[in-house]
């Protein structure tokens, strides 16, 4: 893909020579996401930041990327905050809002939505989220850190086995990132889920035919056994007919230390797309092992401000010019909990 002034909706887009070339593009990002360095190279620039579905770390870190690249960020967070509300069209919508920014992030609760915006935008569109279709920055993000884990355990991307837990019908993130995966070698699966949340036909049919294995569980203990990396999810409660069918999964499938310890290799990696599930009986990845090392769900997170500063400069072509700008910061920088 060539980046420069193309929509982001699916990680379809991507081969693996263009994911090499965005992340090397992010690494050139840490001093920038650390706070050891600014760049002003988007100065004058406008994100429309425009999510109409909840979000936290996919808004705010768009929106960071955003700033940290030196544009000013315009918000709507909520559908009845806007004229959606009132039956405006996503082709008018798009016609319009593209007139005031440069590049602009969507999510949306309906599948197929952000493509449909995209259509009648005027300037690029990154899906940042699309109903239970796909989450493309989330994949890139989580692949990015997968590959930072496996360096650091002297293993690569090709030959990984991991093991994705949880609604793997309605996690957009699973979604996006099994298709990624796909495009490396030898990928071992061990999908676990209830059968009714399990991952859907089109994304087993991607896997197999790119020669990758696949094993389907629902014993979560046997199939975390063998994994480089445990990536759980959230039951994505907003996709079901009602609260009371989304109820039936609730802590079926949870992942703790005394389960991590006695069940997993030493060192495997944790991951989630975030956000877990704190409440109650949820609780599918436990607050027991935020002192875990292994976990790295707040690596994520970090790692999805350089991803999402990298897909801005290279859709809007500056990649190659962010130190013509950049300088040294001159206030207190340090960070509790690197
Ligand atoms: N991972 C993710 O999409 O989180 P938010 O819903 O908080 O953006």
């Amino acid at each position: 893909m060539k980046f420069v002034g193309e929509h982001i909706l699916s990680v379809s887009q991507f081969a693996r020579s263009d994911i090499d070339r965005l992340f090397a593009v992010a690494e050139k990002m840490i001093p920038y996401a650390n706070r050891k360095k600014v760049t002003r190279v988007l100065e004058g620039a406008i994100l429309g930041n425009m999510f109409f579905e909840a979000s936290t770390r996919t808004r705010v870190s768009f929106g960071c990327a955003w700033n940290l690249l030196g544009g000013e960020v315009r918000e709507t967070t909520e559908i009845k905050a806007s004229s959606l509300s009132k039956g405006e069209s996503f082709y008018d919508t798009a016609r319009v809002l593209s007139g005031y920014s440069d590049i602009i992030v969507m999510r949306h609760g309906q599948e197929g939505s952000v493509g449909e915006f995209a259509g009648a935008s005027r300037v690029p569109v990154i899906n940042a989220g699309d109903g239970a279709n796909e989450h493309p920055s989330q994949a890139l993000l989580d692949l990015y850190t997968i590959r930072q884990e496996m360096l650091g355990r002297r293993k690569k991307v090709d030959g990984l086995r991991i093991a994705l837990i949880g609604d793997l019908r309605f996690g957009r993130a699973v979604h996006s990132l099994c298709e990624l995966l796909s495009l490396y070698e030898n990928i071992q699966f061990t999908l676990i889920s209830p059968k009714d949340l399990s991952l859907p036909e089109k994304y087993l049919t991607l896997i197999k035919e790119r020669g990758h294995q696949i094993e389907e569980s629902e014993d979560l203990h046997a199939g975390i056994a063998k994994s480089d990396i445990i990536y759980m999810t959230r039951t994505q409660e907003e996709r079901f007919a009602s609260q009371d069918e989304a109820n039936k999964y609730r802590g079926l499938l949870r992942l703790n230390q005394s389960i991590y310890t006695e069940f997993c290799e030493p060192n495997t990696v944790i991951m989630h797309p975030l956000p877990r599930d704190s409440r109650g009986e949820a609780q599918e990845l436990d607050e027991d092992l935020n002192e875990n090392p292994n976990l790295a769900i707040f690596r994520q997170t970090d790692n999805g401000v350089v991803v999402r500063m990298a897909l801005f400069a290279l859709i809007l072509d500056v990649a190659e010019q962010i130190e013509v700008s950049s300088r040294d910061v001159n206030w207190y920088t340090e960070r509790r909990f690197n």
